[in-house]
């Protein structure tokens, strides 16, 4: 069964990839309503199976069986397969059939128990758009198959990456996939299939925010900004300097490149890189601004700064008046810029009209800071596949009276 359903769901897919059965956009809610079908059937079957007809419980297990093998074998009937399929159609037809013989003379009261489940259950799995893998993986995990398995299935049927979708269907669209972690467990994730950071398709994102709209929140670690009709997150209130943090999982699934976007807003006097009151190792606030770091201890992916004005003491690493260097760790991994065009910025005052980081409005003297290839994205990729979670802190190193950065919008992904 298991090694039949995947071959039937591959078939399909590339015999007609714009139907529905796309491999895509499987509604998580549906398929932990039919896990939990199955287990709490299994269960009531389990508890009633002290009685003499040992058939009746085998009789209702391939029951259950049928009715879920006949609802996705509804879905494939009607596409044109080639004769190996067909007959491997067959073969699951003539297993049920069986099942059935045996479960005719079952017409017990367990039977009735189960049957609203089971209509219920079929009703379930019929408005399935997709994922049989995941469904033939529930069903193997809950019903005992006997066909022969000549087909040899792949230990796991989930692909473990976006990328690894992309290759297998070039065609793919961005949606919703499953994907197995390195633990096999399966994660409903979003991928990115066009071309990002100049690196092709097949990106998983981790991690979005859009505060221009109005139905997005910031994440509780920061405090909402709301002026003049703009939304944006910055620390919470504090005398002092501080770093706020948010993680974003990495699921357990691996990535060795990485591609971002974030744009923010100066408020206040922020000091670029100068850093006054920081140590300055990655663990401190050695710049302010954004600071974009994987796993435990951190190591370093991207560095997002504000300066202070884009006229004059702009304390960015890459502009010309006042530059202050950042530390080695960042190396040329940093975007900097100021949202303030006066000579002098103000305290508690958001720079809404030159939003940081998207490379434009640079001012005289950072016009190079703008001048990146792929401003407003960044990119990197290591030498070697990680699992670790990437961790996005919001670093000033004095009180949010004196300065601050504020996230507009960001948006991860991994590869
Ligand atoms: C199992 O299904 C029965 C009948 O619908 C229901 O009464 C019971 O609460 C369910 N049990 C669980 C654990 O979901
Ligand atoms: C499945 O088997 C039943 C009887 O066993 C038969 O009537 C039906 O036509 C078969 N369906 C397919 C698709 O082979
Ligand atoms: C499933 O198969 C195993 C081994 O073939 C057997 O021991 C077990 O009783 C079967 N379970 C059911 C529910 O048929
Ligand atoms: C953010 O949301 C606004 C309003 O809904 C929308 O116009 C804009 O395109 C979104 N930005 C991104 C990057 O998705």
């Amino acid at each position: 069964m298991y090694s039949i359903l995947l071959v039937l769901c591959i078939t399909s897919y590339s015999s007609s990839a714009s139907n529905t059965l796309d491999g895509t956009c499987v509604n998580p809610t549906t398929l932990s309503f039919i896990e939990n079908s199955l287990t709490n059937i299994s269960d009531q079957l389990k508890g009633s199976s002290c009685s003499s007809d040992g058939a009746t419980t085998e009789g209702l297990t391939g029951l259950l069986q049928l009715a879920l093998v006949k609802e996705l074998a509804k879905d494939y009937k009607d596409k044109s397969c080639d004769k190996e399929e067909r007959n491997l159609l067959n073969r699951i037809n003539a297993s049920i059939a069986n099942k059935i013989d045996a479960s005719t003379a079952a017409t017990d009261a367990r039977l009735n128990a189960i049957e609203p489940q089971l209509t219920s259950l079929q009703s379930q799995v019929s408005s399935l758009s997709s994922d049989l893998n995941k469904l033939s993986r529930l069903l193997a995990k809950h019903v005992n198959v006997t066909l022969d398995d000549e087909e040899e299935a792949p230990s796991s049927p989930l692909l473990s990456s976006c990328d690894a979708i992309l290759s297998k269907w070039p065609n793919s669209p961005s949606g919703y996939y499953n994907l197995a972690d390195v633990n096999g467990h399966s994660h409903h994730v979003y991928c990115h299939m066009e071309t990002l950071c100049g690196k092709g398709g097949g990106w998983r994102r981790i991690a979005s925010l859009n505060m221009t709209d109005p139905n997005e929140k910031c994440p509780t670690q920061f405090r909402t900004y709301s002026q003049n009709g703009v939304r944006a997150c910055g620390r919470p209130v504090t005398n002092s300097g501080s770093c706020d943090g948010i993680t974003f999982p990495s699921r357990d699934i691996k990535y060795s490149e990485v591609c971002g976007k974030v744009i923010g807003y100066q408020d206040g006097k922020p000091n670029g890189a100068a850093a006054y009151h920081a140590n300055r190792d990655i663990n401190s606030a050695y710049i302010d601004g954004i600071s974009l770091t994987h796993g435990n201890p951190r190591k370093h992916i991207w560095s997002l700064i504000s300066g202070y004005t884009d006229i004059n003491q702009n304390q960015c690493p890459c502009g010309s008046h006042t530059p202050y260097p950042v530390p080695l760790f960042v190396g040329s991994h940093y975007y900097c810029e100021a949202g303030c065009h006066n000579t002098q910025a103000s305290f508690n005052t958001l720079y809404t009209s030159d939003p940081l980081w998207d490379g434009k409005d640079c001012g005289s003297i950072e016009t190079t800071c703008c001048q990146r290839t792929l401003i407003p994205w960044f990119y990197r990729s290591f030498t070697h596949s990680t699992t670790d979670n990437i961790e996005m802190r919001l670093c000033c190193d004095e009180g949010t009276n004196n300065e601050d950065v504020l996230i507009k919008e960001y948006e991860i992904y991994v590869k």
